[in-house]
């Protein structure tokens, strides 16, 4: 265990951002400090396509992840040399793109005989709290991004309950489908909260999935199927889409997707404070789906009546970055069985609840996540 300051190169490609940063901390400590952190997307490599494709990415990962670490190091004032530890993101994620930055991690760390540390991209961003506001364990997260959603009680830095999730399709995913069927570009989210402003959303009755069920699962694929089905009447009744349906069903959507999320949130606070017996409960959440304003304010107003903390890291941090690598890196350190030489596997799936069976809808190879 090393209990004193450690300067981390954190790297992240698992999706469709490359990421470097630098972060300081004590292992243990709550509280970090982002010396850097730089995010290359990639929307417009993807936005031709209305999402990400695998291939595309992972080239660009690996154009790419050599210039952002220089870049990471030279806003940071330091040096390879400066560095104590790389920490990089090994799973899960889109394989090529996973590779390519376990790759680039390990060709810096044998040279200059480094610790490397593989990371649980959802791990990174289940202890950001930790890093932007020093929170205690335990805490609850509710990460909505565009390829995951799960309530998580983050227990410690390497344990974590998984209280529940969608059974398949993830709201950002939800989000980019919507967007694309009505002809919205891409990322989809921002687009369909855009029209959303100016629709009704009482005029489209849409499905609340699973509502009816105790637990905290969800599900949205369905979502897309009714507003689909409701494009296709309207665009055999008129001949197309008039400025105020999409509008209207863009709105109809949002609201169903925050109706889902705010039901199941405040049941997982509920399991949370039976579970910890705490009274001083946070809320977090993270991924991009947590810049929607509507989602936002219910999840703000759902956390006061249950007398839960609602905390938001900065947006920059809620969606994919290095930083929560970096920080995830500095936590790992201070585990008793801390072992600077493990071997590092990429991993397409990696489940950050080792205990929870796995998700309906997860396919033959298992949970996902
Ligand atoms: O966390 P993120 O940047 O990347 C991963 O998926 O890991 O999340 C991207 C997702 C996309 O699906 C995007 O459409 C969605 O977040 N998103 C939003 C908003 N901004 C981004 N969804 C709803 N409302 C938004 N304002
Ligand atoms: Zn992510």
């Amino acid at each position: 265990m090393i209990d004193q300051t450690v300067t981390i190169l954190g790297i992240e490609s698992s999706c469709d951002d490359t990421a470097a940063a630098i972060v300081r901390g004590v292992p243990g400590v709550g509280g970090g400090d982002i010396l850097s952190s730089v995010v290359a997307g990639q929307e417009s490599l993807h936005a031709p396509f209305g999402g990400v494709v695998p291939e595309i990415a992972a080239r660009a990962h690996a154009e790419r992840l050599d210039i952002c670490v220089q870049q990471a190091l030279d806003e940071a004032g330091v040096t390879l040399a400066d560095v104590d530890a790389i920490a990089v993101t090994s799973g899960p994620g889109l394989i090529g793109g996973v590779l390519s930055g376990v790759m680039c991690a390990k060709c810096l760390a044998a040279p200059t005989a480094k610790p490397l540390i593989g990371i649980n991209h959802l791990a990174g961003h289940a202890l950001t709290p930790r890093l932007t506001d020093g929170l205690n364990f335990p805490y609850l997260m509710l990460l909505v991004s565009g390829g995951h959603c799960q309530f998580i009680a983050v227990e410690g830095p390497d344990t974590f309950r998984r209280m529940g999730g969608t059974i398949d399709d993830a709201p950002g995913e939800a989000f980019d489908k919507t967007a694309k069927l009505l002809g919205l570009g891409y990322p989809g989210g921002p687009e369909v909260e855009r029209e959303a402003f100016s629709g009704d959303p009482s005029r489209f009755k849409f499905p609340r999935p699973l509502l009816n069920r105790k637990d905290c699962d969800m599900s949205f694929s369905g979502l897309k199927t009714a507003l689909r089905r409701e494009r296709d009447k309207l665009v055999a009744e008129h001949g197309g889409l008039k400025q105020q349906d999409r509008a209207d069903l863009c709105a109809g959507f949002q609201q169903a997707i925050a109706d889902v999320l705010t039901q199941k949130s405040r049941r997982a606070c509920a399991s949370f404070k039976e579970t910890y017996a705490t009274n001083s409960a946070t809320i977090a959440v993270a991924g991009g789906v947590a810049a929607n304003t509507l989602i936002r304010a219910q999840l703000t107003d759902m956390a006061d009546e249950q007398g839960f903390t609602f905390l938001a890291p900065p947006l920059k941090l809620c969606t994919d970055n290095a930083a929560m690598i970096a920080w995830a890196g500095i936590e790992q350190m201070a585990l008793p069985d801390f072992d600077p030489h493990a071997e590092i596997i990429a991993r397409p799936r990696w489940p950050l609840d080792k205990t929870a069976k796995p998700m309906l809808g997860s396919g033959k190879k298992g949970a996902k996540a």
